[in-house]
């Protein structure tokens, strides 16, 4: 289990996470490893994205550039949303460019059979590469993570990346009980995945519910939240933190912290001291520098970034990231200079 040293108890990502006084602001990326890293292109010559997935010499490698090269104040382990449905059998590809590819969409009962539960000695990779990764990342967290079920449910039944989600619409308001069983089966497969992960090791979990920005509040509540409440509260044993995430989601962030967050992640479009007045008392925010910001003259960059240093300070907890994940062609050199300024700027 999770046997951590007093250093890695007192990262200040994880006393971020849970609200209490840090040396400075914590700062990590989403998709700080990836395409906008040489050393990662060059890992990955040749190799496929799930493949990638599936060694943990190249997990453990890929996870730690960002960090050998930041300094950030977390890990996020290489993987992907749709690498547990793949351990259970679904046929996916994740396709360069693209994202996941499902040649067989989902559309009715008979699909569910193609969702079986997943066990946890299906992904000893997953196991053996988080091992590693805590045993070379010393004091710094790890944060494992999965997918929200209606962002799987979006891959599975659209069959790839979609911008109006309409098979999923239809689907959830024309079959909602399907729809419900769909999401429920989901939600066990990544409270499965997120527990594995813990139990190797993670000290912190983020639920990404990417594309759940999507639905106005009131359906969220019904059709979502159950879902991805039956994710978070199944893990609240293991005592980590649980971050969730989704992009354009400034009407949701209340019910996605009522749905089982200790941090709410915020994207670029609400300042941080109107997320935490949304998101309400007893939750720590993530976020939420624009990634487009980091195109724009240093100095822009350096003012926004202290913008959202300065609103983060309303929230109890404020653990700075980006709105949204890295894009391939940042230069990374930008990005070591905010992680120095927000160390620099929050340092009490
Ligand atoms: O550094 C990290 O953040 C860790 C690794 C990570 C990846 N995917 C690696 C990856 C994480 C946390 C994810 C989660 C993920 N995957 C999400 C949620 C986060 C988000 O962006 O909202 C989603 C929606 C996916 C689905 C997915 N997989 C997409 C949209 C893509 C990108 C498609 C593209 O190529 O533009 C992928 C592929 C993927 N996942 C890559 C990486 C590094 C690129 C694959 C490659 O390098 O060939």
């Amino acid at each position: 289990m999770n046997a951590s040293s007093p250093a890695l108890r007192d990262a200040p990502f994880l006393r971020a996470c849970r609200r209490e006084p840090v040396p400075y602001t914590p700062v990590w990326f989403m998709r700080q490893a990836g395409r906008s890293l040489p050393e990662y292109r060059q890992v990955r010559e040749g190799v496929s994205m799930l493949d990638a997935c599936m060694r943990p010499d190249l997990i453990t490698e890929i996870t730690l550039q960002p960090v050998r090269r930041y300094g950030v104040d977390a890990a996020i382990f290489f993987s992907d949303i749709v690498l547990p449905l793949k351990a259970v059998g679904v046929d996916l590809d994740i396709k360069p460019g693209v994202g996941p590819v499902v040649p067989e969409p989902f559309r009715g009962w008979i699909d569910l059979d193609r969702l079986p539960a997943l066990e946890p000695d299906a992904v000893p990779y997953i196991t053996e590469a988080v091992r590693l990764l805590v045993a070379e990342l010393g004091p710094v967290p790890l944060i494992g993570f999965g997918g929200a079920p209606f962002t799987l449910a979006s891959y599975l039944i659209e069959g790839g990346p979609s911008r109006h989600h309409e098979h999923t619409k239809a689907l959830m308001y024309g079959a909602p009980d399907l729809f419900a069983t769909l999401l429920d089966r989901l939600a066990d497969i990544t409270a499965a995945f997120l527990r594995v992960q813990v139990e190797a090791g993670a000290s912190a979990v983020q639920l990404f519910d990417s594309w759940v920005g999507a639905l106005p509040a009131a359906d969220y509540a019904k059709y979502v939240l159950p879902a991805s409440r039956k994710v978070l509260e199944s893990i609240a044993d293991l005592g980590v933190p649980r971050i969730h995430f989704g992009v354009g989601t400034g009407e949701l962030l209340r019910l996605m912290g009522e749905a089982g967050a200790d941090v709410v992640g915020v994207d670029w479009r609400v300042p941080l001291d109107e997320a935490a007045r949304r998101i309400g008392p007893g939750k720590a925010v993530q976020g939420n520098l624009d990634p487009a910001i980091v195109f724009a003259p240093w100095e822009v960059v350096a003012e926004k970034t202290r913008e959202v240093l300065a609103a983060g300070r309303a929230a109890e907890g404020h653990i700075f990231n980006l709105g949204h994940g890295v894009l391939p062609d940042t230069d990374p050199e930008v990005l070591a200079r905010i992680v120095d300024l927000v160390h620099a700027e929050s340092a009490r």
